[in-house]
């Protein structure tokens, strides 16, 4: 795995970006795999400045998400669809034909699961895949006793998960019991992989899961088995590695 480590949030950002744009350099019609919450906002925001400056162009590109709440349609705003429409999708370029997203709405979650699943395969598979972490290890909605066999499928949010996500809800009580999520055995088919962390609640869990023990517990730590990982992180969220 290749760890990068940057001073700050935007510097760990820009050098996130930096990824994107070289994929589309090299490969115009990449698949992305985008994902939700604080850590890619900087990101994002370094993508739509190189769009809107003609620095890159995702006219030929596909983007997919990683994981949605079970019961926000995609109007909702404390959906993932709503939050990467608003950060991403409709302030750069992308073809809405080739944006594939998970409606947390569905009648039929299974069909969702089944659909977005076999959605990124028939399309020829994620180039790259953006990962978040969160403070229990989980990647997309994989909460922690995942199996690292596991495909898109609709699992029950951790507590811990539910608590720091509640921020965004207003009460813990408005935050969803359950999510769709990618899985683990779909996440790793990924050609690349870029997880980014940012600041000090993170840094345990990024030792844990780049340095310790390969576990269902720690689900992120499946990572350490991907030929192709970049590490993204600032000096904050990497304060706990050894030896590097
Ligand atoms: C969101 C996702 C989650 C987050 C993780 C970290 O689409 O897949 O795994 O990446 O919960 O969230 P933040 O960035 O808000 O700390």
């Amino acid at each position: 795995m290749e760890i990068i480590i940057k001073n700050d949030y935007d510097e760990m950002s820009l050098a996130s970006a930096d990824i994107v744009i070289k994929q589309i350099r090299e490969k115009p019609h990449s698949s992305f795999s985008f994902i939700a919450g604080y850590t890619p906002i900087g990101l994002y925001r370094e993508l739509v400045t190189a769009c809107q400056h003609e620095e890159l162009s995702f006219a030929a590109a596909k983007a997919f998400d990683l994981d949605e709440y079970v019961g926000l349609s995609p109007e909702d705003e404390n959906s993932f669809y709503h939050f990467l429409n608003k950060h991403i999708f409709i302030n750069c370029n992308f073809d809405q034909e080739n944006v594939y997203l998970i409606n947390g709405g569905a009648q039929d979650l299974e069909d969702e699961c089944l659909k977005h699943e076999q959605l990124i395969m028939t399309t020829g598979g994620i180039d790259v895949q953006f990962l978040g972490i969160g403070q229990n290890g989980h990647i997309g909605f994989n909460e922690p006793g995942s199996s690292f066999d596991s495909v898109t499928r609709v699992i029950d949010l951790a507590s811990k998960t539910r608590y720091a996500n509640a921020k965004y809800f207003g009460s813990i009580e408005a935050v969803p019991y359950k999510a769709i999520t990618v899985g683990l055995k779909t996440i790793m088919q990924a050609r690349q992989i870029v997880l980014m962390a940012t600041g000090e609640k993170k840094a345990d869990i990024v030792a844990a899961a780049l340095q310790g023990e390969i576990t269902e517990e720690v689900p992120a730590s499946i990572l350490q088995r991907h030929d192709n990982l970049i590490v993204v992180l600032d000096k904050e969220a990497a304060a706990k590695l050894k030896n590097i």
